[in-house]
């Protein structure tokens, strides 16, 4: 069974549910490191969590959640190893994997979609990384860091 690693803020509980219930049914085992309540919580700390667990080993991929999507991704982009991908749409879910293959994807909790943010995920989840002159590019992302 495939793992998935999950963390979100308190901007973002519902729809973490959303996709965590949906993730499930898809069949993949998720370890989801919170929140699970409105109490306020800093998202760099989420993403820090969810990207210290999936660097750890065993993981597919991972999904983070923040407002907008936008703070909790910059912050794991921070991380060695990181690519988290914010799409806007089932498009650039799916580009996300098959050019850059993101190893995170990020949604908003707060943020009104053009399309469900469940068919986004499987969107970026169904897509293949499509290597070549794509792995190029991702080998001079990772080369930016450090
Ligand atoms: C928290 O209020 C909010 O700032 C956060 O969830 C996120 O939107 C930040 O980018």
């Amino acid at each position: 069974m495939q793992r998935v690693v999950v963390a979100n803020d308190h901007g973002a509980v519902e729809l973490a549910q959303t996709l965590i219930t949906h993730l499930k049914e898809r069949g993949f085992a998720v370890n989801h490191l919170g929140v699970t309540t409105t109490d306020s919580v800093d998202y760099p700390d989420m993403a820090a969590a969810a990207c210290t667990e999936y660097l750890a080993g065993g993981y597919a991929f991972g999904v983070l959640l923040c407002g907008t999507g936008i703070g909790i991704s910059i912050s794991a982009n921070k991380i060695d190893g990181i690519r988290c991908a914010l799409p806007q749409n089932r498009y650039a879910a799916a580009m996300a994997k098959s050019h850059n293959d993101a190893n995170f994807i990020a949604f908003g909790g707060r943020v009104d979609y053009p399309e469900d943010p469940v068919s986004m995920l499987d969107s970026y989840i169904d897509a293949t990384f499509e290597g070549e002159r794509h792995q190029r590019r991702v080998d001079k992302i990772m080369g930016l860091q450090g």
